[in-house]
């Protein structure tokens, strides 16, 4: 027999960055974070429950995966079998919907769409805010995809696992948009699992950034409250600057910048000088992502074409939470 479900989740960009576990096991966060689902990157997998399989087998943008992929996915769906008390096997097909070239992947849209299609699957019927505790299981950053516009990541309490969830914030339902420039989309050299667990352990600016980033959090939600879009973008572009000098304290130093990100962001600086309101922010590796007003997405595009090609630049809007997709 063969029990299927089918979930699509969009990626999401940090405004208030996770950076650094308190428990790798469980990946619990040492600090809240706050996102932007966003609508231009997504995921859509489909999980097919078949009691012949002896093995999980992993299909990915069409293409069988091979045994360190597919033991990651397997672990991660060991999760919904204990709580099904089922020991059924799975065929996972994954495609990542990204617009051209870009090549963006997400762990974030992957185990968000992964825990949706298993929920059903598996026919367990977890909420929103459980389930989203599972998806902080395969990547931290997964637990925001659940929810579309700002969604807020409760770090928890202890080694509470439960008591680490999302929640939604606000729709962003008002003039907001974010644009992705694509400086280097091939695959970073330290992983941000890895670069978070050396920066917890060895940076002495990081005990700065756990305390910073919860005040930057709440002031953050209350200018989203309160709709201040100069203040938002402050916000995001401080917090991500210092999540970013965490790592140059560390031992050894690192970044994920490169000469392009620098061009970008001199070039994002001047755009704002000259009087548009855009803010960038940057995550663990190359990309740089600018937070905008959607209505002066365009412009800022136009400006940005003297710098990267138009391939490279990537305009989105907010986007929407999980959604479970019947077969097409
Ligand atoms: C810099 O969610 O990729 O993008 O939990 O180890 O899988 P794991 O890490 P991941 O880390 C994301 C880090 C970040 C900031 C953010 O998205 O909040």
């Amino acid at each position: 027999m063969i029990t299927t479900g089918i979930c699509r989740a969009h990626t999401n960009i940090a405004l208030i960055k996770y950076w650094g576990k308190r428990s790798e096991a469980l990946f619990l966060p040492m600090n809240s974070s706050l996102s932007l689902t966003l609508d231009a990157f997504y995921t859509d997998t489909k999980v097919s429950l078949d009691d012949r399989l002896t093995d999980d087998v992993f299909y990915l943008n069409g293409r069988l995966q091979g045994a360190k992929e597919t033991a990651k996915i397997s672990r991660f769906l060991d999760l919904f079998r204990r709580t099904a008390a089922s020991s059924t096997r799975a065929r996972i097909d994954s495609y990542n919907h990204v617009p051209t070239a870009a090549g963006l992947a997400s762990s974030a849209s992957a185990f968000a769409a992964l825990a949706g299609a298993a929920n059903e699957a598996f026919g367990l019927r977890l909420d929103k805010q459980t389930l989203s505790t599972y998806a902080r299981r395969g990547s931290g950053s997964a637990t925001r995809s659940l929810y579309g516009g700002f969604v807020e990541w409760h770090k928890g309490q202890d080694e509470q696992s439960g008591s680490s969830y999302a929640i939604p914030v606000d729709d962003a339902d008002w003039d907001i948009g974010m644009i992705i420039i694509a400086v280097n989309t091939g695959k970073k050299a330290i992983s941000s699992r890895e670069g978070m667990k050396r920066t917890v352990d060895t940076s002495p600016f990081y005990p700065a950034w756990v305390t910073t980033a919860e005040t930057d959090l709440q002031q953050m939600k209350q200018a989203i409250a309160e709709r201040d879009f100069t203040r938002l973008g402050e916000i995001t572009e401080s917090n991500g600057m210092k999540m970013h000098g965490t790592m140059l304290g560390a031992v050894p130093p690192f970044s994920y910048w490169e000469p392009d990100s620098i061009r970008a962001i001199q070039k994002i600086t001047q755009i704002r000088c000259n009087g548009t309101p855009c803010y960038v922010t940057m995550d663990a590796g190359p990309n740089v992502k600018v937070l905008c007003r959607y209505s002066d997405s365009e412009r800022i595009k136009e400006e940005l074409l003297t710098e990267f090609s138009s391939q490279q630049i990537i305009v989105s809007r907010p986007g929407p939470g999980i959604k479970v997709l019947s077969e097409a």
